[in-house]
């Protein structure tokens, strides 16, 4: 069943925006009172071209806002040991109140192990056993940036969680298990599928809020989508085939191919755009969708941690 108007699109970019303004606004008050500012240390171990942007743009929204931020670079071929004893100096500088290590990391480092070597209180990812298991308690204190930033869109767009059927598509340590954790927090009904999930269409239609984040370029179909629902796309795939893009991007697709012509791709998240807004209520762009609220949630944790560590 189709709906009668098409989703409205609930973009990131404003609300990340105003988080930025509050962090912006602690942060003067922090140094105004306690002279402190916030600093984060951001490491990108490879050449992965998408990671060495989302690096970029974490660290220049930290300067935007007058934060400190420094960016560590190593190669490929670094080890485990190597990265760990990075992470031991970062743990024991005063200076540094988070640590963020972007993922994915080069084969042969084992993710583990430099999750775990993270100082709990500098773990601005939320990453770390301690603070997965503080969420799961329903605990919060560092959580996860984009499940975080999910709540907050939802919130303050208006969007009621609780009493809400919620679906996440995906169980990943980054967004399907800890958004799934603070959707129940926050009394939604949550129900978690995966790949080996049977008549999944089936269980996402279900869903008032339905959470894509699989990883699979425009898979979530209209079949997917209970009429009205709000449709959160945290995807984030590179397409490069013009056919494939013009049977994604219905009114988009000029623009689209456009940017495939000029920079050899473009990008979609994990839901179908042009038949989601044929059913949905709402739904996230990407980009412009989730993608802001990572980074404001990050200069958020990363203010959060400079006044839990000192006990301000
Ligand atoms: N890779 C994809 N998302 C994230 C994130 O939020 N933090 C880190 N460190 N790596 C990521």
């Amino acid at each position: 069943m189709k709906q009668s108007a098409p989703a409205r699109a609930l973009n990131g970019g404003p609300i990340a925006e105003e988080i930025r303004r509050e962090v912006a606004e602690e942060t003067a008050r922090l140094w105004q009172e306690h002279q402190v500012k916030p600093c984060l240390a951001a490491v990108l171990v490879g050449d992965d071209p998408a990671s060495a942007v989302y690096v970029r743009n974490k660290v220049r929204a930290f300067a935007e806002l007058g934060l400190r931020s420094e960016h560590q670079a190593l190669d490929s071929s670094t080890t485990t040991e190597q990265l760990v004893s990075l992470i031991r100096t970062l743990n024991a500088r005063d200076d540094v109140d988070g640590i963020l290590v972007q993922l994915p990391l080069p084969q042969g480092i084992d993710e583990a192990t430099i999750i775990e070597a993270v100082d709990p209180l500098k773990d601005v990812d939320g990453f770390h056993p301690v603070n997965v298991g503080l969420l799961a308690m329903g605990r919060p204190r560092l959580v996860p940036c984009t499940p975080a930033g999910i709540i907050e869109l939802l919130d303050r767009s208006g969007i009621a969680i609780e009493g809400a059927k919620a679906c996440v598509i995906g169980r990943s340590q980054i967004v399907g298990r800890p958004v799934s954790q603070l959707l129940l927090q926050r009394d939604a009904t949550v129900t978690i599928c995966h790949s080996r999930t049977v008549d999944l269409a089936e269980v996402t239609r279900q869903a008032d809020i339905l959470v894509a984040a699989m990883g699979k370029p425009g898979f979530i179909k209209g079949e997917h989508i209970k009429p009205g629902a709000t449709v959160v796309d945290v995807g984030i795939n590179r397409i490069t085939d013009v056919a494939q893009a013009r049977s994604l991007f219905g009114s988009e697709t000029d623009e689209r191919i456009k940017a495939i012509e000029r920079r050899g791709y473009t990008l979609v998240g994990d839901v179908h755009p042009a038949e989601a807004d044929a059913v949905a209520g709402r739904r996230t762009p990407v980009p412009g969708g989730v993608g802001p609220l990572t980074v404001a949630m990050l200069l958020r944790n990363t203010v959060g941690s400079a006044r839990r560590r000192r006990g301000l």
